[in-house]
C-alpha cells in the first residue's frame, strides 16, 4: 500500500472576542510573526498537499498577509462549531489522504509532534493528540474504557462531575482518515450544551462504525497551548523566547540573562559571541565570531562581522557592518548602510544609505546620508551631510584619507577628493580638490578690551 499523504485543515474562523482587539486573533504575533503564519510554516513542513484555511472574521486581512498558492481559502460564514468549520472542506479533500486538523491559535506546535501523531495513527481511523493537564478546566476530556481505549470526548460544558476529574484533555489536533471524513461530518448534530456542531463527536461515530482510535500523548504542554487572550499570548511569547535563548546557550553563545533577549525572526550566530541584556533581534540577522553586543541594542535585518562590537543603546537596521567595527554607544544605522572593516561610528551618529570604506571614523554627533566615503577618513564632531534640498536627495562623495573638521556642513551634491582637509565650521558647496584645504568661515578678528553690554539702571 502506498503511504498516505496528509492534507491539512487549519481552523481560523473564530473572532477572538477575548483579545479585545480590532485585529483578528490569529494575526497577533508571537516572536514577530503572526500565530497563523507559525501554524502554516509547521503545516508546510509535513505536507505539500493543499492547506485548507477556514476563515471567518477578518478574511480580507488574512488574505492580504498570506499570499501562498498552497493555501485553499475556505470561508465559514457562521461559526457553528468545530465540526461545522471542518465540514466546509468536505467536497475539497481527497478521501485517500489523512486529514490533519490544526488550530491557527495554537502557534507553538512543532512538526516533530505532528510526525509522531502521524506515526501513531497506523491502522486506526482517527489519531488524537492529547495531553495531561494539571488543570484541565475548559478543555474537552478524553474518556477511555477500562482497557484504556478511547470511547469519546466530552466537552467541559457537557461533562459529568466525574468526567471533569479526568486530566487527559483533547488538544483539538487530530488526524482523520479521509475515507470516513464526509460520512462522519454529515452525521454530527448540535444536540449538546452549546448547541454547536462538535468535531469531537466523530470519535463516537468511529466506534459505531467499528473503527480504531489511537492517540499520541504529548508532554510538551506549550506546544498544544491555545491563545484566547493577551495574557496567554504573552505567556507563549515568553516560552518561545526562552526556547530560543536556550538554543543559543546550548550552541555556545554567552547571554548575560537568557530571560532578557528577544529574537523576532531568525538569528544566526558565530562562535564566542557575547550578548548583554535587553537586546532585540528582528528579521534575519547574522552575527559573526567574537561579536559583543551591549545592552539595549536593537539589530534588525542586519549582518555584523567578526570581532565587531556594538556598544549600548544602538539601533542597526537593514545594514551590513563588516569585521572589527565599533558602533555606538547610541548609534543609529538606518537602511542601506554598509560599513567596511574597522570602521568606527560613535555616539549620537546617524548613518543612512551610505557606504563607508575601511578604517574611517565618524565618532561624534554626526549625520551621514546618501554618502560614498573612502577609507581612513576622519569626520569631526557635528558634521552634517546636507543631502536633502527640500525636494530631492543628493549624493556626497568623500575620497580616501580626507579630514573633515568639526561642525562642517557638506551640501550635496558635492565631492571632496582624496586627502583633502575641511576646516572646522565650514559649509562646503563645491568640489574640494585632492590634497586641498577648504575653509569657508570668516577670518577670526579680535577687538581689544571689549566691553560687554551691561544692564540698564532704573
Ligand atoms: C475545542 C474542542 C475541545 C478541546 C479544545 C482545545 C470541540 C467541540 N472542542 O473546544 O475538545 O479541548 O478545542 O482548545 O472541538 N473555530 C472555527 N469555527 C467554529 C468554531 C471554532 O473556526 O465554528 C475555531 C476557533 O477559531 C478556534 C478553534 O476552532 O481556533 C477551537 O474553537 P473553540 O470554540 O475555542 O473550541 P473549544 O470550545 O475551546
Ligand atoms: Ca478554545
Amino acid at each position: 500500500m502506498q503511504e498516505q499523504k496528509t492534507e491539512v485543515v487549519i481552523l481560523a474562523a473564530g473572532k477572538g472576542t477575548r483579545m479585545y482587539s480590532n485585529t483578528p486573533k490569529v494575526l497577533h504575533n508571537i516572536a514577530g510573526k503572526t500565530m497563523l503564519e507559525h501554524v502554516i510554516v509547521t503545516a508546510k513542513k509535513i505536507s505539500s498537499e493543499p492547506i485548507h484555511l477556514i476563515y471567518g472574521h477578518g478574511g480580507e486581512r488574512l488574505k492580504d498577509l498570506i499570499n501562498d498558492s498552497q493555501i485553499d481559502w475556505t470561508e465559514q460564514k457562521e461559526q457553528l462549531g468545530t465540526g461545522h468549520a471542518v465540514k466546509q472542506v468536505i467536497d475539497k479533500i481527497n478521501p485517500e489522504n489523512n486529514i490533519l486538523i490544526l488550530y491557527a491559535d495554537v502557534p507553538l506546535l512543532t512538526a516533530e509532534t505532528l510526525e509522531a501523531l502521524i506515526l501513531c495513527k497506523q491502522s486506526s481511523s482517527i489519531a488524537l493528540l492529547t495531553a495531561s493537564f494539571e488543570q484541565p478546566g475548559g478543555y474537552g476530556r478524553i474518556i477511555r474504557d477500562k482497557a484504556g481505549n478511547i470511547v469519546k470526548i466530552t466537552e467541559e460544558k457537557d461533562a459529568t462531575e466525574i468526567e471533569k476529574l479526568i486530566r487527559e484533555i483533547n488538544t483539538g489536533i487530530m488526524l482523520i482518515s479521509g475515507q470516513f471524513f464526509s460520512t462522519w461530518l454529515n452525521r454530527i448534530d448540535n444536540n449538546n450544551a452549546q448547541q454547536e456542531y462538535y468535531l469531537t463527536d466523530i470519535v463516537e461515530l468511529a466506534i459505531v462504525d467499528k473503527q480504531q482510535i489511537s492517540s499520541y500523548i504529548t508532554t510538551n504542554i506549550d506546544e498544544v497551548f491555545g491563545v484566547n487572550n493577551k495574557q496567554q499570548l504573552a505567556y507563549l511569547e515568553r516560552q518561545y523566547q526562552r526556547m530560543q535563548a536556550n538554543k543559543l546557550l546550548i550552541n555556545g553563545t554567552t547571554l548575560a540573562d537568557p530571560e532578557r533577549i528577544d529574537i523576532r525572526g531568525t538569528l544566526t550566530v558565530g562562535k564566542d559571541v557575547k550578548i548583554d541584556i535587553n537586546v532585540i533581534f528582528e528579521g534575519d540577522c547574522y552575527i559573526g565570531d567574537n561579536v559583543v553586543i551591549e545592552a539595549n541594542s536593537v539589530i534588525r535585518n542586519s549582518t555584523i562581522g567578526n570581532n565587531s562590537t556594538i556598544f549600548v543603546n544602538s539601533l542597526i537596521e537593514d545594514s551590513i557592518v563588516e569585521s572589527n567595527c565599533q558602533i555606538g554607544p547610541y548609534a543609529r544605522l538606518r537602511p542601506q548602510t554598509h560599513l567596511k572593516e574597522s570602521v568606527k561610528v560613535g555616539n549620537f551618529v546617524e548613518i543612512k544609505k551610505s557606504t563607508i570604506e575601511a578604517e574611517s571614523k565618524v565618532n561624534h554627533l554626526t549625520y551621514i546620508g546618501d554618502t560614498e566615503m573612502g577609507s581612513r577618513v576622519n569626520v569631526g564632531a557635528g558634521t552634517i551631510t546636507c543631502n536633502y534640498d527640500g525636494a530631492n536627495k543628493h549624493l556626497t562623495q568623500i575620497g580616501d584619507n580626507v579630514f573633515i573638521g568639526s561642525n562642517s556642513a557638506l551640501v550635496a551634491p558635492v565631492i571632496i577628493e582624496a586627502n583633502a582637509t575641511i576646516a572646522a565650521g565650514s559649509t562646503i558647496t563645491k568640489t574640494v580638490a585632492d590634497s586641498n584645504l577648504a575653509i569657508t568661515r570668516t577670518k577670526q578678528i579680535s577687538i581689544e578690551n571689549w566691553q560687554r553690554p551691561s544692564k540698564n539702571k532704573q
